[in-house]
């Protein structure tokens, strides 16, 4: 790729924290490597981005994002193959999908450039903690903040676009069952839900914390109007498979737009299974289960890859999905983590080499 990257600064850490590591029992997103990236947005313009080892910020106590919460943020995964390679999974479409959620929140847009060899530069330093083996993988998080002191409501005119990275192992989400909203919800018609903005998952908190109470584990966020259509799995796009049609609400401005989620999309569509991507309506949902049509349903993401749903409680009403030997979820699932783990022919050209 052609770069108008012109340096880098490299602060490389004097020692390394990996051997404090116990890799066989992460707690997902609490680790961090040995670096980060960071970039400063001054004087209308990103500087110079910089490596150097994890370390706290030092931010003022009136900048911008700690007011309005003008921030944005990414989640991508390297993996590395039997060989010791080290791969990303379509880093182009979260590349894209940050500027977006920059565009939304009047952030600046990050040069692809900067991107791409910072991110490059910074997995090849510490490329000793992404573990081999199915399920293991080393959690990208790109994220941008508005750094400026000042607490004008108004876009900050300083940001910081920064990455880290937090070593995984397979996301094991224990038995999923999902309480469908009718009071609360993620995003409404003209705001900033296909947007991955820091304030859509903090506005999830408390509604999920009832549902908690309830004995669910995560809430189907529904359209803010009716209540009728469903719209995401907590932080998941969602998935129905209704006889052997699969279906999920089309992207708009309250649906993220996810990686997994069009690559699932585009793996069912080629193995010719029948797709049906549009808005579908909770009573649908009660109706299939009620005739033995509603087989499974999944959320889709980076963390968790596909994360099966076991049933569903709306109304007052529990719902239980089959157990089926062949799922989608599960064929979908190991044929994504066959491409990003290098196993398998990559014939949509997913796959990313970093090295
Ligand atoms: C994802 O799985 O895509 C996520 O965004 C999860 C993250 C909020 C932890």
């Amino acid at each position: 790729m052609e770069t108008t990257l012109s340096k880098l600064n490299i602060e490389k850490a004097k020692s390394s924290r990996i051997n404090q590591v116990d890799f066989d029992n992460l707690t997902f997103g609490s680790v961090f490597t040995d670096h980060m990236m960071v970039c400063d947005y001054r004087d209308g313009a990103w500087e110079t981005p910089s490596i150097m080892p994890y370390q706290g910020l030092t931010l003022e106590p009136s900048a911008r994002v700690f007011h309005y919460g003008q921030a944005v943020f990414e989640g991508m995964k390297a993996y590395k193959d039997d060989d010791g390679k080290l791969w990303l999974f379509r880093p182009d479409e979260n590349f894209r999908r940050i500027n977006t959620s920059c565009a939304r929140l009047a952030m600046p847009e990050f040069p692809e450039d900067y991107f791409f060899d910072s991110l490059r530069a910074l997995l090849q330093l510490d490329k000793e903690w992404v573990k081999p083996g199915y399920g293991n993988s080393l959690y990208v998080r790109p994220f941008v903040i508005a750094s400026q002191p000042s607490v004008m409501a108004s876009p900050a005119e300083e940001y910081k676009f920064i990455i880290i990275l937090s070593p995984a192992q397979s996301y094991y989400g224990g038995e999923v069952r999902v309480k469908i909203a009718e009071k609360y919800s993620r995003a409404a018609d003209g705001g900033f839900g296909y947007a991955k903005a820091a304030g859509n998952y903090a506005g999830q908190f408390y509604p999920t914390q009832l549902a908690m109470q309830e004995g669910y584990q995560q809430v189907v966020w529904t359209d803010s109007n009716t209540h009728e259509y469903i719209e995401e799995a907590g932080t998941m796009n969602v998935f129905v498979r209704i006889g052997d049609t699969l279906l999920t609400g089309p992207t708009n401005d309250k649906i993220l737009d996810g990686v997994t989620r069009k690559s699932v999309i585009e793996l069912a569509k080629d193995q010719g299974i029948s797709v049906e991507v549009r808005p579908i309506k909770v009573s649908e949902l009660v109706e299939a289960s009620k005739n033995n049509t509603l087989k499974e349903m999944f959320g889709s993401g980076t963390a968790a890859v596909i994360n099966p749903i076991l049933g569903f409680g709306y109304k007052g009403e529990r719902y239980e999905l089959p157990q089926l030997d062949n799922s989608y979820a599960g064929r979908f699932k190991k044929q994504l983590m066959d491409i990003q783990y290098n196993k398998s022919e990559d014939k949509f050209g997913w796959r990313y080499a970093v090295d």
